[in-house]
């Protein structure tokens, strides 16, 4: 039994995107040290076929699937409040799910999908889950980010404009850590902590999509790459050591704290970005306000 076993029970543990890759080796490893998980998909089969087969890996039978499509500000909505009435705790919550699309894909909601799916969704659920986080405290925010940070464009936040895969993705990975640095501000003394992190360049599903010429590019990529299970060791340290209990608003590369873009610093872009996410959202649910 790992020194580790036991040190996350009674922790509920929200996880988006565990149905492969990072999220699912992060929500192994928060299972095997006891917390009780619970993996947001997007397709309930899949998600239990992972609950099964973590239930048999870990033996830990506090693992629960419900279905949430982070590409659907509605789907999120409903999630919110069908994970609010069956538990009225939440210690830590992992904003995990990604997605990279080779080529521009509008949701039902009329928003570019990366935008959506890598941030505004994230934005949306964190903000929607955030009083039960508070009522929980101490608890924990953790929000996987990427090393790909590119410039926000404010004039094309939708991409419709230009779209290249890579600017796009980058800009949702940027708005991940600008959405961390000002949730920070927002919530400081809340008992809340928010960090994010790079996982490092993990053999996963993600850019299932690419062209052939960049897909064998990845492969070579991919030969060096990290496991799933290395590439969740950053989120799963955020999500339970003891070293990080009073940390917050920090970039973390390896489990240490590095320096993210200079742009991401910006108070005003990511003050920028916060009131275009509240108005992206509230364009489809009115009644949507962060109150922060
Ligand atoms: N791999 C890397 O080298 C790397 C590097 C830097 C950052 N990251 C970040 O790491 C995170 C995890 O990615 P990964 O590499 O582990 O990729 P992955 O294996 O493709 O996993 C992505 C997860 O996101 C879920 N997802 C996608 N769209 C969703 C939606 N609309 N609603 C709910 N869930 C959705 C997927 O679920 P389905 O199975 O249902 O599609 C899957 O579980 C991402 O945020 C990514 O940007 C990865």
């Amino acid at each position: 039994m790992s020194q580790n076993s036991g040190r996350m029970k009674n922790r509920v543990c929200l996880i988006t995107g565990a149905t492969s890759g990072i999220g699912k080796a992060t929500a192994i490893g928060l299972a095997e040290m006891g917390a009780t998980v619970v993996i947001l998909s997007q397709d309930h089969s899949r998600g239990e076929i992972v609950k099964k087969e973590i239930v048999e890996r870990t033996k830990n039978n506090s693992i629960d699937v419900m279905k949430g499509d982070l590409g659907s500000l509605k789907s999120i909505q409903e999630f919110s409040l069908n994970f609010k009435e069956q538990y009225n705790e939440l210690h830590i919550l992992i904003n995990n799910a990604g997605v990279y699309t080779n080529r521009r894909i509008e949701t039902d909601d009329g928003y570019e999908k990366m935008f959506v799916v890598n941030h505004l969704g994230h934005f949306f659920l964190t903000n929607l889950l955030l009083y039960v986080l508070k009522q929980s405290s101490p608890s924990r925010i953790v929000n996987v980010a990427s090393r790909a940070q590119r410039a926000l464009n404010f004039d094309d936040l939708q991409s419709e404009k230009h779209f290249s895969m890579m600017k796009v993705y980058g800009q949702s990975k940027l708005a991940n850590i600008l959405f961390t640095y000002e949730l920070a501000r927002r919530i400081e003394d809340s008992g809340v902590t928010v960090n994010c992190l790079h996982p490092g360049i993990v053999r996963t599903n993600l850019g299932h999509e690419m062209p052939w010429i960049m897909r064998n590019g990845k492969k070579l990529v991919m030969l060096m790459a990290k496991s799933p299970k290395k590439g969740a060791e950053t989120s799963i340290f955020l999500a339970s050591s003891p070293e990080v209990n009073h940390i917050s608003g920090k970039y973390f590369v390896n489990k240490q704290v590095k320096e993210s873009t200079p742009t991401s610093y910006d108070v005003e872009v990511a003050k920028h970005l916060w009131e275009e996410s509240e108005s992206l959202i509230r364009a489809i649910i009115p009644e949507f306000s962060t109150s922060l």
